[in-house]
């Protein structure tokens, strides 16, 4: 099939790169030229594993190009992917403006047939006000031309996007025709080695399911960090409780990691716009208000610890940080508890020397400059260099390298050997017997040397 894909973030370019890699003709658009010219020699605008292979692979095949124009892409192609952002407004809601311009974009150029597909996380009822933004511009045009608007929201997780698009767990699809059916059914069937993981529903329901399932990650997740609060006080491991709990099949052991809060651009972003969406149609969604509040309070944390151990006043001290990405494998730091925790400890005089295995640019894009000019935040190009005489360690991603470290050597390069850990990476017992005072998520009441 001949595909567009219009936007070229994460999604966007994972769309089209693995369509592409399935045997259509993929044209992917953005308005950034830069982006675009960048794409055509081969660069990529994020780190996500796999994807380079996939893009230059295709590319040379010419499966795969990257344009910068919507009107040519449009000419030829069967189906129209909208996977441009919808960043939050400052009520919470998602800015549909860059989704309806596309639409707009599509309306004065669409001359056949076409379906439009929304891949972007769109509050519901999105789809009709593409459809009318489609329509006006049609009308306005003086043509008549049919067209479907599907909508499709993608699952995709960053690190593991070209997998997660490849061996989908499920595929939602959002429709009202047959044929828009007949044809996303044809164009998924590649990646689906079982048809009843491709499942069709009315389009408010697919723009529906997105926002529910991202609600109820968020949820677990803010869940198990309000236990962990509340085991520590209660003396009690809070690893212990997980385990125990994930043993329930109706529980399951994922995205109940307690930690220093979700990041991100899909969590933070997506719990906004439903609590939003919510609140416009007169409903107090009251769980979903504590999984933020949580969440927003679970950030701030490792900075009490930190605080209850050294005071308030952290001037002359100096922190190593591990981990500045809101995850392990990748680059991305929008929403991510390093900043919330980097903007403490250096509001409150401290020092801190970071080190994260690629967020090296991301962090100069994200961070205030002044902090790097002044010193108050120093990058080491290697985890062991950031210990170098630091006050102590606080872990915030849990990269691979992080995880099973050299605690001799660390407890040799720290001033004194003490470990904030963020994602309950140590064993606490472990890391007292090397001489090591720790304090972990939910576990810090467990006795320890002093
Ligand atoms: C998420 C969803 O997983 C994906 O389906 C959706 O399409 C987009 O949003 P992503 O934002 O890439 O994907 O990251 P994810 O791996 O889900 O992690 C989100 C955040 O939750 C991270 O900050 C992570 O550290 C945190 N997390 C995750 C926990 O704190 N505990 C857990 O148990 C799991």
């Amino acid at each position: 099939m001949q595909l567009t894909v219009v936007g070229t973030g994460y999604v966007g370019l994972v769309t089209g790169a693995c369509f592409a890699e399935m045997g259509n003709e993929v044209t992917c658009v953005d308005i950034d030229e830069r982006k675009i010219e960048n794409l055509k020699r081969g660069i990529l605008p994020i780190y996500e594993p796999g994807l380079e292979t996939i893009v230059s692979g295709n590319v040379s095949a010419k499966r795969l190009q990257f344009s910068t124009s919507l009107q040519d892409a449009l000419a030829a192609s069967d189906v129209y992917f909208i996977a441009v952002g919808t960043p939050p407004n400052t009520d919470g809601s998602a800015d549909l403006r860059y989704v309806l311009d596309v639409a707009r974009d599509i309306g004065r150029y669409l001359s056949h047939y076409a379906i439009i597909v929304d891949k972007s996380t769109v509050p519901v009822g999105t789809a009709e006000r593409v459809r009318e933004a489609i329509a006006a511009e049609l009308q306005a045009r003086g043509v008549d031309i049919p067209f479907d608007v599907v909508s499709n929201p993608e699952f995709l997780k960053e690190g593991d996007a070209v997998a997660d698009f490849m061996r989908p767990d499920r595929v939602i699809v959002g429709c009202d025709s047959d044929t828009a059916r007949d044809r996303m059914r044809d164009l998924y069937a590649t990646f689906m080695r079982n048809h009843e993981r491709l499942l069709f529903m009315s389009v408010r329901a697919a723009e529906m399911t997105k926002y529910a399932a991202n609600a109820m990650l968020a949820t677990k997740i803010s869940f198990i960090n309000e236990i962990a609060n509340l085991c520590e006080r209660l003396d009690v491991d809070v690893e212990s409780v997980r385990r125990g709990i994930g043993s329930d099949s109706r529980i399951g052991y994922s995205f109940i990691y307690p930690g220093c809060g979700y990041g991100g651009s899909c969590f933070p972003k997506d719990v906004k716009a439903i609590i939003r969406m919510a609140d416009d149609c007169g409903f107090e969604p009251v769980v979903l208000k504590a999984v933020e509040a949580r969440n927003e309070q679970q950030k701030q944390l490792l900075f009490g610890h930190i605080v209850r151990e050294y005071g308030n006043d952290l001037k002359g001290r100096r922190f190593a940080l591990w981990g500045l990405a809101f995850k392990p494998g990748t680059d991305d730091m929008r929403e991510a508890s390093s900043i919330v925790l980097l903007n403490a400890l250096i509001a409150a005089g401290a020092r801190v020397t970071a080190y994260d295995p690629v967020a090296t640019q991301a962090a100069h894009a994200e961070l205030p400059e002044s902090w790097f000019k002044s010193g108050a935040l120093v990058l080491a190009n290697d985890q062991y260099q950031a210990l170098e005489g630091a006050d102590a360690l606080i872990l915030v991603t849990e990269w691979k390298p992080f995880r099973h470290p050299d605690f001799e050597r660390m407890g040799r390069l720290l001033k004194e050997p003490r470990i904030f850990d963020g994602r309950n990476q140590y064993d606490p017992q472990r890391l007292g017997e090397a001489g090591f005072r720790y304090t972990g998520i939910g576990r810090s009441n467990i006795r320890q040397p002093e």
